[in-house]
């Protein structure tokens, strides 16, 4: 009750940047953390809040030292810091991630977002993108909720830094009922093929 009033105060203080009355459900976390386990390693989390995801994180498995927390809002970073002390918790805008080394230089097997993507201008969004898929292996892949019908990053700004978007469930027992996005690069880079004949790609690993 005290999270759910916390987080509707920060609301009130900054509706565009908090972006929703109150923290995910539990419907809504288990699916966007289906996933993920301890196996995924390192594990990047976009805007936690009062940390609805970073809860069903590590039920899943993920070890508070293989989470980092990336929060804007200083009164939620304060309370992750206190909660999680063992995950590194970066009171910063996500549009930087790329500036930022989270796991001594290991890559990151998921990225998991409850960033307001949809209130963010186009920039921003490319920011955080390039940012995040930097930070993770070649497969890895970027979890985002949104509560709009369609993904909140548009086909053209997928196809232009070579991502595609898959709809992995919806969480109708949310309020509002909210829909998961994986988000993965098209094409594994070009470092990771080698040229098999003229014609033909061979993926190794
Ligand atoms: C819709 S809330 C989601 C909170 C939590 N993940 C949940 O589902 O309950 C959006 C969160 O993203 C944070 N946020 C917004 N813009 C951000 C940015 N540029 N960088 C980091 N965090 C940001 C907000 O402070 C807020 O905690």
């Amino acid at each position: 009750m005290a999270e759910t009033f916390g987080f509707f105060q920060a609301w009130l203080k900054n509706p565009l940047r908090v972006a929703a009355i109150a923290p995910s459900g539990r419907a809504l976390a288990s699916l966007i953390t289906s996933e993920t386990s301890h196996d995924t390693g390192p594990v990047i989390e976009l805007g936690p809040g009062t940390g609805a995801f970073t809860r069903a994180l590590i039920a899943r498995g993920v070890r508070q030292e293989d989470l980092a927390l990336i929060e804007f809002g200083s009164e939620f970073a304060a309370a992750l810091q206190f909660h999680y002390p063992r995950a590194r918790t970066l009171c910063m805008d996500a549009a930087r991630l790329r500036t930022v080394d989270l796991f001594d230089g290991r890559s990151a097997g998921a990225v998991v977002s409850g960033l307001p993507l949809l209130s963010m201008p186009p920039r921003k969004v490319i920011a955080i993108l390039i940012g995040a898929f930097r930070k993770m292996e070649p497969d890895g892949a970027l979890y985002q909720f949104t509560y709009g019908p369609r993904c909140p990053v548009p086909p053209r700004l997928l196809d232009h830094l070579g991502l595609e978007a898959e709809r992995i469930g919806g969480a109708f027992a949310n309020l509002p009922p909210a829909a998961v996005y994986r988000i993965r690069r098209t094409h594994p880079p070009l470092s990771t093929l080698s040229r098999f004949s003229s014609r033909q790609h061979v993926l190794v690993e």
